[in-house]
């Protein structure tokens, strides 16, 4: 699919624009060196796309590589515009700042978080050209929705050129408590830059109420219930927990060239008796070692019985940023360990796969799978949790899901557990391997029921409804 370039002095008609880090499109090259531009489906884009389409949208991102800006573009029947990042600002707002910063800062410093005075100033540079481009697209009164912790200052600087369209912001991570958002040197900034929008929406109420208090105590603001008030404007700050496009993945695991594959991986899996499934991106908030730690144990207590596999995905993620570096060492080590000591010729007990996988795949690992393993040290919400769910259209299979994640709070027929808690953490495991499929059903059936009735789509309509009217959520 080819771009198809508008002249840089278009009108901006759009009444809904997204600003968010990354595209919905992933660039590659085509036949004659021209940028061709793919889908890269996520939830974010499926839950946006009929908003979009309705009320003339256009999305504002970044397509991951270093280079010029693509400007206004449009690809996959959707308006973009693609921003630039220099090669330094990669290094210094997005692996800088963004992920070595803010990332370890807001999920309770599980890594040490770095503080530098330059990757600051390269932050409040790309959020200056993210919020510019918003300005320049957004039609008189429009809606612009900006999403998550790499464009915390772009409300404020929409807000002091425009102040006649109305914002919403969504963080898709934590908000850490007071006692940690305070390292920050740009705190006060931070929580300003944040209260140029209206809406403000979290993950989770604790978030919520994090960010509340981080109103009063960094920029000395008063707040009276969920509000802030801002000069003579009040900034609502609330829960919204993002969900997934259950019923397109129901779907997709329901067909039969997916329900065929899931057989062969348990073939190629030499028809195991459980089959334990990890999926994350390779980051440490995701508690992959201390999942392997548990699991080393229970083999060498022979706690699962003789024919039990673990399939670890770990998707390839922010891979030049040092931690994750490490991590992967880390990772890659205990796998080692885990099958030197318990594999035998033809057979592994850990499956370690460092690539990322079309949906079909993902789907058919899902219905592979036994149980999944969910053991986040902390985590915004853990979509994946919520995909494993949507998948299993036939009400078997087990959830283990740490109490860190979003996901917690709505998945009650999930085994919870605290991941630092390596023998409560191996119970579970054992509990959910060997559950009645009668316990399966009631656990699962509990869950689906949220996951269905609590989609994307709900989601988007109940912040955007809430955006729209100035009122609280229900
Ligand atoms: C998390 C964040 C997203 C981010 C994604 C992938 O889900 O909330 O904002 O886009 O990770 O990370 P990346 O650094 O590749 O954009």
């Amino acid at each position: 699919m080819s771009p198809m370039r508008t002249t840089p002095d278009d009108p901006s008609p759009h009444r809904f624009v997204v600003v968010a880090s990354r595209l919905p499109v992933d660039r590659s090259e085509g036949p004659g060196g021209e940028a061709d531009w793919r889908p890269s489906p996520g939830g974010l884009v499926s839950a946006l796309e009929p908003v979009m389409r309705e009320s003339g949208g256009v999305w504002i991102g970044w397509s991951g590589d270093a280079g010029p800006a693509p400007g206004l573009f449009r690809a996959n029947d959707l308006d973009l515009v693609g921003i630039g990042l220099s090669a330094e600002q990669v290094r210094d707002y997005y692996e800088g700042f963004c992920n070595a910063t803010l990332w370890p800062l807001y999920h309770d410093v599980i890594a040490p978080p770095e503080f530098h005075r330059r990757w600051w100033d390269a932050y409040v540079t790309v959020n200056r050209s993210f919020a510019q481009a918003a300005v320049d697209q957004a039609a008189p009164g429009a809606t612009i929705w900006v999403h998550d912790y790499q464009l915390q200052l772009v409300p404020q600087m929409v807000r002091e050129q425009r102040a006649d369209v109305r914002i919403g912001f969504f963080n898709h991570i934590p908000f850490p408590g007071y006692e940690i958002f305070a390292q920050l040197p740009w705190r006060r900034q931070v929580v300003n830059g944040l209260l140029g929008a209206d809406l403000l929406g979290f993950q989770r109420r604790g978030d919520a109420a994090n960010f509340l208090r981080a109103s009063r105590r960094a920029a000395g603001l008063v707040t009276r219930g969920s509000t802030v008030r801002v000069g003579d404007r009040e900034v609502r700050a609330a829960a919204f927990p993002i969900s997934i496009d259950a019923a397109a993945l129901e779907q997709i695991a329901r067909r039969d060239t997916v329900r065929k594959r899931a057989d062969e991986i348990r073939l190629a899996l030499d028809e195991p008796h459980t089959v334990l499934l990890g999926i994350d991106r390779l980051d440490y908030t995701k508690g992959i070692p201390v999942r392997l730690r548990a699991y080393g144990e229970l083999l060498r207590e022979d706690r699962l019985g003789p024919r039990v596999v673990l399939v670890q995905v770990a998707s390839p993620s922010r891979e030049r940023v040092g931690a994750y570096r490490v991590l992967r060492d880390v990772v890659e080590q205990a796998v080692s360990r885990i099958n030197g000591e318990y594999a035998e010729v033809g057979s592994a007990p850990v499956h370690y796969l460092h690539q990322s996988y079309p949906r079909e795949e993902m789907a058919a690992l899902y219905l592979a799978a036994d149980v999944m393993l969910v053991t986040s040290l902390r985590d915004g919400m853990n979509l994946v949790a919520k995909e494993y769910v949507a998948c299993r259209y036939d009400e078997s299979g087990a959830l283990v899901l740490s109490e860190f994640t979003g996901a917690a709070d709505e998945l009650t027929g999930a085994f919870l557990v605290n991941p630092h808690d390596i023998e409560g953490l191996k119970d579970a495991i054992v509990r959910a391997a060997t559950i009645s499929p009668a316990d399966a059903r009631r656990r699962m059936r509990l869950m689906r029921r949220r996951v269905c009735e609590h989609d994307v789509a709900h989601w988007a309509r109940s912040f955007l409804g809430t955006l729209a009217s100035g009122s609280g959520p229900a």
